[in-house]
């Protein structure tokens, strides 16, 4: 025998060890969840029996839910009811409730997310979640469960007012933009993440409602949209050129305050800053008026567009 088949031989044994190994663990392969265990016979009876009123957890909200229709021939409970989410549950019922032989939908469930959610995409892919494959959501491993509760009575994620608390358990740089000063209400209830995101994924960059920014700020923000007679080429291009689409430290949203905000693209206009000297703000030397107060806003003032014969200048 020489090295290389010695390698070879070594190799071949191990790897048998790893598969050996791999059958004696108890959980099976989450790939192969549900093959080979059986539906209870009696569906939600069989479970209801364990599952009471008594249960930790609260399992009887779900039917005062949408899920709980049996006249909707849709739904789980005119089906195969409790498994219609948590996978065939005869070996778990039968042997007195193995946690491995069910799947949880739980946060900290053996089951691989993509399973979990292959349950529930069974009967929701269509619609609003044609994007769900290969959205951030589901190529970052986000459950269904990680949003949605269907275990309660009304599932906050989609109330306006709850909605958000739901999205801030990860995304905590939204949280903070939202309590900023200036910020989309979203905090008062008056407007929810949904509005401009679809949670399930879209073609759209940021997994926008609409093609592009724009045309989601003009959903409802019509009377910036255009087109205007005399056009300000970052508005109509990109909102958030000027604009934090969540919330800033400045008023109405601004990334930045002009004269700043305006400078990033106009250095070659009037002066800009006040000249040394100058006593600010009354009488301010050549190039005060431009910077003081709302600064450029003060004269162009239609910042957005203008439809007057002479607002090329956008003041007017
Ligand atoms: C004989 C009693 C019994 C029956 C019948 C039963 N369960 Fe359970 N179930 C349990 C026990 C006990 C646990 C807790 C296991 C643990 O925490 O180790 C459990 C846990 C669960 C869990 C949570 C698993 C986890 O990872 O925490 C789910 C989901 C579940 N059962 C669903 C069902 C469904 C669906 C049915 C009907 C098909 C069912 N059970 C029938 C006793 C039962
Ligand atoms: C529409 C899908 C769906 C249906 C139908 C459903 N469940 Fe669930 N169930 C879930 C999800 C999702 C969770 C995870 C909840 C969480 O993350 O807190 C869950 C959690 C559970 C748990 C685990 C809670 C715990 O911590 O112990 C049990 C037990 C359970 N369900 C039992 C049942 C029983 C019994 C039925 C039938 C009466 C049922 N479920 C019907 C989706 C469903
Ligand atoms: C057997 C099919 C089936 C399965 C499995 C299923 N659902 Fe549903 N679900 C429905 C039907 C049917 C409705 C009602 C739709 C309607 O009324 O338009 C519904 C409604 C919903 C709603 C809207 C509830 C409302 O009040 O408007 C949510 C959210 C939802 N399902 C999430 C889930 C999640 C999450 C899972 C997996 C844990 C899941 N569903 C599994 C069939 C299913
Ligand atoms: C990141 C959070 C999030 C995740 C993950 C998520 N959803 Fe949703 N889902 C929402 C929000 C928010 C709404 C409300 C949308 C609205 O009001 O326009 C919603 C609405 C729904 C509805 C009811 C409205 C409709 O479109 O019919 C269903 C059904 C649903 N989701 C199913 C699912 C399924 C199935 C999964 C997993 C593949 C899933 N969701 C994953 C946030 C989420
Ligand atoms: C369980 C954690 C979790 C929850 C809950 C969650 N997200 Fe996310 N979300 C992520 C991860 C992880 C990413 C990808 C990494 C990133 O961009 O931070 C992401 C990305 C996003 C993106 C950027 C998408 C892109 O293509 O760049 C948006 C928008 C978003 N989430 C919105 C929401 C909204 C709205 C909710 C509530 C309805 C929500 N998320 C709830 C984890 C979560
Ligand atoms: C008024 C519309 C609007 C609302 C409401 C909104 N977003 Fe956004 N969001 C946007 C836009 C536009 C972008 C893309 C910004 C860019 O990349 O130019 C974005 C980007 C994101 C991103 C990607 C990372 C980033 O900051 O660029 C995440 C995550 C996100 N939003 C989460 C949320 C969450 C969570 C909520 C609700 C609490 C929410 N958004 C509410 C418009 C909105
Ligand atoms: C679903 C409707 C909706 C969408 C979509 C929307 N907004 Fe708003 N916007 C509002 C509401 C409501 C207010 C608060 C108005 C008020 O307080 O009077 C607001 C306020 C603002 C303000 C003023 C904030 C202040 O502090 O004065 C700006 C700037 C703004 N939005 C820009 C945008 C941009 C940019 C987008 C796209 C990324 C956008 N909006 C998308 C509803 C929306
Ligand atoms: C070139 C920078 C710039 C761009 C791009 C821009 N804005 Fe603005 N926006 C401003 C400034 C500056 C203010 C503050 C106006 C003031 O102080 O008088 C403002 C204020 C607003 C306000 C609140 C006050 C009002 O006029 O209603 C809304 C709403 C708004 N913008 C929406 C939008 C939308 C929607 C877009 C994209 C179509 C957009 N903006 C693009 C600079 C911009
Ligand atoms: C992202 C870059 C950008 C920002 C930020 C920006 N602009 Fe502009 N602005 C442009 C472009 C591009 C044009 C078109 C220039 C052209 O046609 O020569 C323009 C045109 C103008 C015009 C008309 C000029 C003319 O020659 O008719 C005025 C006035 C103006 N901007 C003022 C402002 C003010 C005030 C601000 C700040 C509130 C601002 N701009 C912010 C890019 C920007
Ligand atoms: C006191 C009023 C006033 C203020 C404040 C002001 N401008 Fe102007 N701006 C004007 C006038 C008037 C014109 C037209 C000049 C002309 O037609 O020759 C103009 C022209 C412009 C033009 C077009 C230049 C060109 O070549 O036609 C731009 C760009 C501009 N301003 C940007 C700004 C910026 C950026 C600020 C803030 C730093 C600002 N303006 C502040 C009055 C003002």
């Amino acid at each position: 025998m020489n090295l290389k088949t010695t390698l070879a031989a070594l190799l071949l044994a191990f790897s048998g060890f790893v598969l050996a190994a791999g059958q004696t663990d108890k959980k099976e392969a989450p790939a192969e969840f549900g093959q080979g265990t059986k539906y209870s016979e009696e569906g939600a009876d069989t479970c209801l029996v364990c599952h009471n009123e008594e249960w930790a957890y609260p399992i009887f909200p779900i039917f005062k839910t949408k899920h709980a229709n049996r006249a909707d021939k849709r739904t789980p409970f005119a089906g195969l009811q409790c498994e219609a989410c948590h996978g065939p549950g005869a070996k778990h019922a039968e042997s007195g409730g193995d946690r491995n032989a069910i799947n949880s939908q739980k946060a900290n469930s053996w089951v691989a997310v993509g399973e979990r959610n292959k349950l529930c995409l069974t009967c929701h892919q269509g619609n609003a979640r044609m994007g769900w494959h290969g959205s951030a959501h589901d190529a970052n491993n986000v459950a269904c469960s990680s949003c949605h509760k269907v275990h309660a009575e009304r599932d906050p994620v989609l109330a306006k007012a709850t909605q958000a608390d739901a999205c801030f358990k990860c995304h905590k740089q939204q949280r903070a933009d939202f309590q900023k000063p200036s910020s989309h209400p979203v905090r008062f209830g008056q407007l929810a993440c949904s509005d401009c995101h679809n949670a399930h994924g879209t073609n759209a960059k940021a997994m926008l409602v609409k093609t592009t920014v724009n045309q989601t700020c003009t959903t409802c923000h019509a009377e910036k949209r255009g087109p205007f007679l005399w056009e300000h080429a970052p508005v109509a291009d990109d909102c958030t050129l000027c604009h934090s689409p969540h919330g800033t430290a400045r008023p109405s949203l601004l990334t930045k305050t002009p004269p700043l905000l305006c400078q990033q693209c106009h250095t070659h206009v009037h002066p800009s800053v006040a000249r040394t000297g100058a006593a600010l703000p009354a009488n301010g030397g050549a190039g005060a008026a431009f910077v003081v107060a709302g600064s450029c806003t003060n004269c162009h003032s239609q910042i957005h567009g203008s439809n007057h014969p002479s607002g090329v200048k956008l003041m007017r």
